[in-house]
């Protein structure tokens, strides 16, 4: 049985690579890039990837049994189009199993919903797509808030819409073991798991960063038009658009949800605690 993880160039497919060797199921893992070069770290085989080349992803599964895609980067129109043409490689490849790193948030009513409903659409092709399929839908990655921590120090604040919702936030190694379990265990074929640790406010947020780096950061909550001002103002029109899309969707409580991730993964989720304290 061989498995194939895509976009293993990238942070989540490298962690799911990284998982599954680690997990020595006695399955050869393949990594696909668009950009092998960026993988050649992971010390696995990797074959090219282009979700925009659908013959070059039908030679690359050759011989795949098990294949994860993680979901593409693109404009939601262009990112549905992308996921089929990867969906349809693997059934034309014989691939039996596919595992799609899917995402959570508000279906509707927020600038970030067009992204949601794209993958929500990537899920029903694979339920359809007569291949046994898993689907996680993934919290939100904590590791940006660690890694903008200087911007957030010059700012002496972490300013945005969520207010005092609540967000699932995930870590990216986290996400590899459960899919790592997806993939390897017939247990999950047929499940859709949210796949996220305890939820947290923001001000329970800037309190781990605060510990773990001596900061001194408050959480000033933005009303909702000002924060996509200044969001596209940061970051340009689609990503700003995306992003405070994302914090709206934190506000409503779409993020707010009960976790599936220690179904997914035979284990609970790390603790923020033991997250943080392994930073500081
Ligand atoms: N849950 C969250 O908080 C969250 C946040 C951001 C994104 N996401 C989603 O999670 C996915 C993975 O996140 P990440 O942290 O791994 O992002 P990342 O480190 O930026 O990696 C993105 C990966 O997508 C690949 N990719 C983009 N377009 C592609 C194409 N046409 N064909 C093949 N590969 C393509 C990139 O390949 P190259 O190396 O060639 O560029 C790269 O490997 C993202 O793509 C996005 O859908 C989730």
């Amino acid at each position: 049985m061989t498995i194939a993880v895509t976009a293993a160039s990238g942070q989540l497919g490298a962690a799911i690579a990284r998982a599954l060797v680690a997990l020595d199921s006695g399955a050869p893992v393949i990594g696909l890039a668009r950009s092998p070069e960026k993988a050649a770290g992971l010390g696995i085989e990797i074959r090219p990837g282009d979700y925009d080349d659908p013959d070059q992803l039908r030679a690359s599964l050759d011989g795949v049994d098990r294949l994860l895609l993680v979901s593409g980067m693109a404009a939601p129109d262009v990112r549905i189009g992308q996921h089929r043409n990867v969906i349809n490689a693997a059934r034309e490849a014989g691939v039996k199993k596919i595992v799609y790193t899917s995402v959570q948030g508000a279906e509707s009513g927020t600038s970030f919903s067009p992204i949601i409903q794209s993958n929500r659409q990537t899920e029903a092709d694979i339920r359809e797509s007569g291949l046994d399929w898993a689907v996680g839908r993934n919290g939100i990655y904590i590791e940006p808030d660690v890694d903008y921590l200087e911007s957030y120090k010059k700012l002496g604040a972490i300013m945005n819409s969520a207010g005092t919702g609540r967000c699932g936030y995930t870590s990216r190694p986290e996400l590899g073991i459960a899919y790592a379990h997806m993939l390897t265990e017939a247990k999950h074929d047929g499940q859709t798991y949210l796949l996220h640790g305890e939820p947290l406010t923001q001000t329970e947020l800037v309190g781990y960063l605060n510990r773990t780096f001596g900061t001194d950061l408050t959480y000033r909550a933005m009303a909702q038009d000002a924060f996509l001002g200044f969001e596209i103002s940061e970051l340009g029109e689609f990503l700003g658009t995306v992003i405070a899309g994302i914090y709206q969707g934190i506000h409503d409580g779409a993020l707010d949800q009960p976790s599936d991730f220690e179904a997914a993964a035979g284990r609970p989720h790390q603790s923020w605690d033991d997250y943080f304290s392994a930073l500081a």
